[in-house]
């Protein structure tokens, strides 16, 4: 691999900004200063620093965000405010692109990744990840909602995946749905199948990882190398 691409991964930046660096003399490979952008390393065994800090190399970036309320779950729209907007400028041309959609108004735990592959198997039916989204309506869920999710709900002609609904005892028109599919509005249309509407929707968990309580609404941070395992691992037939 050219040391250039190596930089622009590494550090999230342009191949224009690694030749940069490159040529500012701050990165040594095993020790020597090397100038040259082209300068091919190996990103498995090469030591590459930069300002005598050693680089670590990842093909593919993994983001958790704190979806708000107010942005589309799209890389780019013309007329509304995209959750890639919400990232520094530098990480736009990296290819990166919401694993599923949540609705304008729907916030919480959202992945953003460049890993097709992974981002396919967070998504496809095929591996049944879950998804647990925290719900209020306005209505009290009632005892035979919990069975009736059980069974599946009917929507568009067929009925959903069981899912499973858990009722706040103390609000009752509070709870909590796990699903194991991604149908269009699926949790409005489920709860309006039940006779309610829903006032307000948050996805607390997502193949394996839990929303980080430390990210306020449209803050983001990087997975840890333990959640990129959770999440590639996540599903009933990995
Ligand atoms: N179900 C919905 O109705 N909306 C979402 O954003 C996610 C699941």
């Amino acid at each position: 691999m050219r040391l250039d691409k190596y930089i622009s991964d590494a550090c999230i930046c342009s191949r224009s900004q690694a030749a940069g660096i490159i040529r500012s003399g701050k990165i040594t490979v095993g020790g020597n200063t090397i100038t040259k952008p082209d300068y091919k390393v190996n990103e498995k065994s090469s030591e590459i620093s930069l300002d005598g800090n050693l680089l670590k190399y990842s093909e593919f970036i993994y983001i958790m965000m704190n979806k708000p309320q107010g942005v589309v779950s799209a890389t780019d729209d013309p007329r509304e405010k995209t959750v890639l907007s919400l990232l520094p400028e530098n990480y736009l041309s990296k290819g990166l692109f919401p694993a599923g959609r949540l609705d304008k108004d729907t916030v919480g735990l959202l992945i953003l990744t460049n890993d097709g592959k992974a981002a396919h198997k967070m998504l496809s039916p095929k591996y049944h990840v879950e998804k647990t989204y925290f719900v209020e309506c306005d209505a009290p869920f009632l005892e035979k909602d919990i069975e009736m999710c059980a069974q599946g709900i009917p929507l568009d002609g067929e009925l959903t995946k069981p899912c499973i609904l858990k009722i706040d005892p103390e609000h009752r028109n509070r709870g909590s749905i796990v699903l194991t599919e991604g149908k269009y509005h699926e949790i409005k249309r489920i709860c309006g199948y039940l006779g309610k509407k829903v006032l307000f929707l948050e996805r607390t968990d997502f193949a394996g990882l839990s929303l980080d309580p430390s990210l306020s609404r449209g803050e983001w941070r990087h997975l840890t190398e333990s959640e990129i395992y959770i999440l590639r691992h996540s599903g009933a037939n990995n």
